[in-house]
């Protein structure tokens, strides 16, 4: 077992002050026409909570829907990574998904988690190590975004990537396909990616799958205001903002905004945004791909885009990608 507990491998970023950032970002969104506050800032201790509490609603097939696919089919999807492949896990989060990949897998070389949070990728390879104690856990602290390289100890041989949830549809499709040929530099030639992406699909499943009946995503969507009064200081009526999500069939995406109420403003280090009634800020995108569109943007991003793995109701899609 080899848990590499030196998170040096990653390329420092330029230094930072993260809350001026976050202020930085929110005064240029809330100045914009169209109001919009970045997707990334969800991901708070109480965010991240949320997320997981929406994955377990219901109406929220993807999380459930890909974790079905790699059941039913891991050993077919596993069978794609070359021989002791080291694998490289983009934004690791849980290793729930990975695992059942690793099961048909004994002979991978190394798994190389990447992930902004250092102590939640300490404490997943520590977890991880129980369960697989041969296999050689080199976490990698980095922003998978952003140039990093890969751990110098990491054994000679093929390399794969694995990027599931549809993270991937996050990102504005010229982004997704940057994103893509980076994860190729990153990789390498004759590298593999797996990468697990959300299908288009009938408009009201969408949009329930983004306004659960419990109210969760709303809560999810919400506290991004609630992050900016607690940790900017700002005056928000929170529960003046109403929560809406839907399916964009011209642009192929969920939307999520929050939507004022009222004529109203808040107050932030020292500016004041005003909102008209019914005026949005513009929270997240979440692209669905057909099977063959997201062939074509890979193909753009220099990969060939190889197997692709759907559950019986092909509400979700996972894809293999090789890279010659
Ligand atoms: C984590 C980006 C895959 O887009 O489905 C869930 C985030 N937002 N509900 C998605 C999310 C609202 C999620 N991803």
């Amino acid at each position: 077992m080899t848990i590499n507990p030196v998170f040096t491998d990653a390329v420092p970023v330029a230094p930072i002050d993260p809350e001026r950032q976050f202020l930085d970002d929110v005064l240029a969104g809330l100045s914009a026409p169209q109001k919009f506050l970045s997707a990334k800032y969800f991901y708070d201790a109480a965010g991240s909570d949320l997320f997981e509490a929406i994955t377990r609603q219901p109406e929220y097939y993807p999380t459930r829907t890909e974790l079905g696919i790699l059941d039913a089919q891991g050993a077919a999807i596993a069978a794609a990574l070359p021989a002791r492949a080291s694998l490289v896990e983009f934004g690791s989060g849980s290793t729930a998904k990975v695992r059942r990949l690793m099961v048909h897998r004994p002979d991978l070389a190394a798994y190389v988690p990447v992930d902004v949070s250092e102590s939640f990728l300490r404490s997943e390879a520590e977890a991880l190590a129980v369960d697989f104690p041969d296999l050689a856990i080199m976490p990698v602290a980095a922003d998978f975004t952003r140039a990093f390289t890969l751990p110098a100890s990491l054994p000679g041989g093929p390399v794969a990537g694995f990027f599931p949830g549809s993270t991937i549809g996050n990102f504005e499709p010229p982004q997704a396909a940057s994103l893509l040929r980076h994860f190729g530099r990153v990789l390498g030639d004759g590298a593999v990616l797996i990468v697990g992406v959300d299908l288009v699909k009938d408009k009201a499943v969408l949009d329930a799958a983004y306004d659960d009946a419990a109210g969760v995503t709303a809560a999810f969507n919400r506290n991004l205001l609630v992050r900016i009064q607690r940790e900017l200081g700002a005056d928000i009526d929170i529960e003046a903002f109403a929560h809406r999500a839907f399916f964009n069939p011209e642009a192929s995406r969920i939307e999520m905004h929050l939507v004022s109420q009222a004529t109203q403003a808040i107050h932030l280090a020292g500016h004041r945004i005003d909102f008209a009634e019914g005026e949005t800020i513009h929270t997240e995108n979440s692209y669905k791909y057909t099977i063959e569109g997201f062939r074509q943007l890979a193909k753009a991003a220099g990969w060939v885009a190889g197997e692709v793995w759907t559950d019986p109701d092909a509400l979700f899609a996972i894809h293999a990608l090789r890279r010659d």
